[in-house]
């Protein structure tokens, strides 16, 4: 044990990202190891979602729009896309990532009609099932989902990609780090092959943005849609956003049509006309609380630089990794993220049969214990998430200092075996 304390105490003091902790609001009693679905709080956020509400809104109320707002989906759109490689006329922000997804889904079976198929594998998150799912039912009839099974429930190898993309391939369809176990794809092999077999691929970003490099333009993706409330702070529910390259903006349709996705949304004209270009993506209003919530976790993942933030997050992983392998296996725990770095994203995920009850007890101490905050994925995963913007090598030593006290003492027996709704 006193290796990893020396070896996180080094590593903390040599981390040129440490002087982002103290732009998050924190409480040291508590270790979060939850940025990979609710991120932290940037201190910023506060002063400005105050001055929204009281002096935007509560004040100048409806003149906020031209003073302040009308802009805000552009600014944003641009930061994003900075942060993803891409071009800023290619980024839309706005809407949920379910949604986009349906949006751009829908688009590119229209697009590429007179193919049936629509390929996932089983490791991509449940939304995107469903909305892949509901698309087949309600609007592709004829369409099928053929859905690649991972063989170790951990990973899909690039093989098996391509050897299920054939000719009939609208669409492949694919999360880009997957909420389990964090397994990474390569996105410019995966972009190559599914383009050398006429067919697009559609990501979904929400586990890599902010802690994994993405250059959405050097790999030539097609389509893309991800959230911005885990790596990018952006707060809880914060809107997603969507990528559509450029030269394929004008082939495709959104298949909802609204006003803001109007050519000239403020004529009022009866008839829908298209905006050109990446707008037409949008629906209605724009949620400009949770949009304007959101700059200062962008503008504090630009300033650390996706790639600094990608160097500390792999060997933050690697040293959990081993740390858990020396110290927590002998327990009966499972890693279930691939053992290599680079196929990785900024989670470890690890298994045991009583998952729910320590997770519990990490969150609940009972004996004044610091609070620990992972997260729990049925039926037996604990995901313990690194924010490289604010987690220190510390937290982590003490998060598994503090798991086995909960197995040494069995203090996991004093919390039931049900599982609570958190997203
Ligand atoms: C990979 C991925 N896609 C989509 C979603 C859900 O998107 P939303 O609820 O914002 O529509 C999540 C939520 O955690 C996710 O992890």
């Amino acid at each position: 044990m006193n290796k990893f304390y020396e070896e996180a105490s080094d590593l903390d003091k040599k981390d040129l990202l440490s002087k982002f902790r103290k732009d998050f609001l924190a409480d040291e009693r508590t270790i979060y190891l939850d940025g990979n679905s609710l991120g932290r709080l940037p201190v910023k956020t506060r002063g400005i979602a105050e001055e929204l509400i009281r002096k935007q809104w509560g004040e100048r109320l409806i003149r906020g729009w031209n003073e302040h707002w009308l802009d805000l989906t552009k600014r944003l759109s641009g930061k994003i896309a900075q942060i993803v490689g891409a071009g800023e006329d290619e980024i839309f922000v706005g809407d949920s990532t379910s949604l986009n997804l349906f949006k751009l889904a829908h688009a590119a079976l229209e697009f590429q009609s007179g193919k049936n198929e629509i390929l996932t594998d089983d490791l991509n998150f449940p939304t995107d099932l469903y909305i892949l799912q509901g698309l087949v039912q309600n609007n592709f009839k004829g369409h099928r989902i053929n859905t690649i099974h991972s063989q170790d429930s951990m990973s899909i190898r690039q093989e098996q990609i391509k050897k299920n993309l054939n000719k009939n391939t609208a669409l492949l369809t694919l999360s880009l780090v997957t909420y389990k176990s964090a397994f990474l794809h390569d996105m410019a092999e995966v972009n190559e092959m599914t383009h050398q077999c006429g067919s697009m691929v559609l990501w979904d970003l929400s586990h890599a943005v902010g802690a994994v490099p993405v250059n959405l333009s050097k790999t030539k993706a097609d389509l893309a849609v991800g959230c911005t409330y885990k790596y990018l702070n952006g707060g809880p529910g914060a809107p997603a956003f969507l990528y559509v390259r450029k030269d394929l903006q004008e082939k495709m349709r959104n298949p909802i049509w609204s006003w803001f996705g109007h050519a000239q949304p403020f004529q009022f004209d009866d008839q829908f006309t298209p905006a050109p270009g990446i707008s037409k993506f949008a629906i209605g209003t724009p949620a400009i609380i949770s949009l304007a919530a959101m700059e200062p976790g962008l503008d504090l993942v630009l300033e650390a630089g996706t790639e600094n933030l990608r160097a500390k997050s792999s060997r933050q992983t690697h040293f959990l990794w081993r740390m858990i392998s020396n110290e927590l296996t002998p327990f009966g725990f499972v890693l279930a993220s691939p053992e290599n770095a680079d196929e990785r994203g900024s989670h470890i995920s690890i298994q045991h049969e009583n998952a729910s009850q320590i997770c519990q007890a990490m969150t609940e101490p009972k004996y004044g214990s610091k609070t620990v905050i992972p997260d729990f994925r049925p039926p037996n995963n604990i995901r313990l998430g690194i924010a490289p913007l604010y987690t220190s090598y510390k937290d982590l030593f003490e998060t598994v200092v503090r798991i086995k006290e909960i197995m040494d003492t069995k203090e996991y027996e004093h919390f039931g075996k049900e599982i609570k709704n958190v997203p």
